[in-house]
C-alpha cells in the first residue's frame, strides 16, 4: 500500500502539541495517500526507502509547510459592496447609526436578494479564490444577507458551489438572526418566529447548514431571542455559534457557552464570567481583528483572561461588506498580532488548529498522520513571517485533500 506522494526536505510547522514552537519538525518528510496524511515527521524516521514508500517522491527544498489555513468566520457571499457607508463613517457616522437608519446589513440584503444565484456566485467566487491563493483550504461561510427562506437558501447553495468550484471545503452556517429585514420592521418577535418555525427546519432538512449563528447585540437580537433560535437549532441537531459582545456586553459569551456553542465570536466586551463559562464549555474564542480595526473600536477583547482560563483562541477574517472588506486571512493574523497583541504562533494556531475546533472539525488543523492532507508550502524563512508580512504572494503551493489547487 504505497503512499500517493512523499515530500522530502521539509520544515513542518505541524501546529501539533509536540513541545516545540509551532509544533515544528525540521529535516522532515510529509507523505499522503487518498487525501489523508500518511506520515508527518522526521525524515530519518521514515519507515523505508522513499522510492519504496510512495509512487511519487520529490524534494520540498527545505521549505516551510503549515496546515492549510482555516477561515472559520466569514460572510463572503454577498452582492454589491458598502464603500458608500465607508465614506459616511469617515465623515463621522457610526456603524450603529448607519444600521439604525436602515443602511448597514439591510442594504446588503436588498442587493443580495436582487441578485440571481449565478450572479451571486460570480461576485463571491473571486473573493474566495483570493483567500485560497493566500493559503485557505477550509472556509466557513454564513448566510444572513437573504433573511427570507428563498434568499437564505440561495446564499447557502452559492456557498456550497464555491467549495465545489474551488475544490476546497466550505462549511456553511445559517445566520437568519443577523438583522430584521424591512418587511418585518417593528415586528422583530415575528421575524424571530419566522427564523425558528419556518427557516431553520427547512434549512436543516435540506442539509444546507453545518451550524447556526446569531447576532446578539443592541442593534440586532436580544439574548432571549437568541435563546429561542438556539433552542430550535439544538432540537434540530445543529451546533451553534454566536456573534457575541462585539459592541456591548449583553452576556453573549456566557449565553453561547450555555448552549455548548462551538465558538463565540468578536468578544470585545466579554466579561470574566463569560470567559469562565466559555472555558468550562470548551467554546472557542474567535477573534476578528480586521472588523475591530475597520470600526476603529477601542475596547480590546480580554486576551489575558482567555489565556489565563485556557480558552483556545482562533482568528478569522470576518469577510463582509460592512465591517471587514478584507481578502486575506493573513492580514487578519497580522492584525491579531499588531492590534490584539497575540503572538505570531498564537495567530497561526488560531488560523489552523483552533479554527478547526471552532468549526467542530477534528480531522484537520495540524499536520499529523490520519488528518486531511490540507497544507501549504510557503516562500518564507520562518513561520512568524505568515503574520509579519502584510500582503505578498507567499503561498507557493496550496494542497487540499491531497490535490494541488
Ligand atoms: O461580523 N456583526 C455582525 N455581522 C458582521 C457585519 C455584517 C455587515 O455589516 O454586513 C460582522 O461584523
Ligand atoms: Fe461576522
Amino acid at each position: 500500500m504505497r503512499w500517493d506522494h512523499l515530500l522530502l526536505d521539509c520544515r513542518l510547522a505541524t501546529m501539533a502539541d509536540n513541545g516545540a514552537a509551532y509544533g515544528a519538525v525540521e529535516r522532515a518528510a510529509l507523505g499522503w495517500k487518498d487525501g489523508k496524511i500518511a506520515f508527518a515527521g522526521p525524515q530519518a524516521a521514515l519507515p523505508g526507502k522513499p522510492a519504496d514508500l510512495a509512487a511519487y517522491v520529490e524534494s520540498a527544498g527545505n521549505a516551510w509547510i503549515t496546515p492549510g489555513l482555516i477561515d472559520c468566520h466569514t460572510h463572503l457571499v454577498f452582492a454589491g459592496n458598502r464603500a458608500e457607508e465607508f465614506e459616511l463613517r469617515l465623515q463621522g457616522a457610526s456603524y450603529e447609526e448607519i444600521a439604525r437608519r436602515g443602511g448597514g446589513i439591510v442594504s446588503t440584503v436588498t442587493k443580495t436578494r436582487a441578485a440571481s444565484e449565478d450572479e451571486l456566485l460570480a461576485q463571491s467566487l473571486s473573493r474566495a479564490q483570493t483567500l485560497v491563493r493566500d493559503g485557505v483550504t477550509t472556509l466557513e461561510i454564513k448566510s444572513g444577507y437573504g433573511l427570507d427562506l428563498e434568499s437564505e437558501t440561495k446564499m447557502l447553495r452559492v456557498a456550497r458551489r464555491i467549495g465545489a468550484e474551488l475544490r476546497i471545503d466550505v462549511r456553511t452556517t445559517f445566520l437568519g438572526a443577523h438583522a430584521v429585514p424591512p418587511e418585518f420592521a417593528g415586528r422583530q418577535a415575528d421575524f424571530v418566529d419566522e427564523v425558528c418555525v419556518r427557516m431553520l427546519p427547512a434549512i436543516a432538512h435540506a442539509g444546507l447548514a453545518d451550524a447556526v449563528d446569531a447576532f446578539c447585540e443592541g442593534i440586532a437580537f436580544t439574548p432571549s431571542e437568541v435563546r429561542r433560535v438556539f433552542e430550535q437549532a439544538c432540537a434540530l441537531g445543529l451546533r451553534v455559534k454566536l456573534h457575541a459582545d462585539q459592541l456591548s456586553d449583553l452576556g453573549g459569551a456566557a449565553l453561547a457557552a450555555q448552549f455548548g456553542a462551538l465558538s463565540a465570536d468578536h468578544l470585545e466586551y466579554t466579561n470574566e464570567e463569560g470567559v469562565r463559562a466559555m472555558a468550562a464549555a470548551g467554546t472557542i474564542a474567535v477573534l476578528l481583528p480586521t472588523a475591530f480595526y475597520v470600526l476603529r473600536e477601542k475596547q480590546l477583547p480580554p486576551l489575558a483572561q482567555f489565556r489565563e482560563h485556557g480558552v483556545p483562541l482562533a482568528v478569522a477574517s470576518d469577510v463582509n461588506p460592512g465591517t471587514s472588506p478584507v481578502l486575506s486571512l493573513r492580514l487578519s493574523m497580522n492584525m491579531a498580532c499588531t492590534v490584539f497583541r497575540m503572538t505570531p504562533e498564537e495567530a497561526l494556531r488560531g488560523a489552523t488548529a483552533n479554527a478547526a475546533r471552532a468549526l467542530g472539525l477534528a480531522d484537520r488543523g495540524t499536520l499529523e498522520a490520519g488528518r486531511r492532507a490540507d497544507f501549504v508550502i510557503w516562500n518564507i524563512e520562518h513561520p512568524a513571517e505568515l503574520s509579519y508580512w502584510i500582503g505578498g504572494d507567499l503561498a507557493r503551493r496550496v494542497v487540499c485533500g491531497g490535490a494541488d489547487l
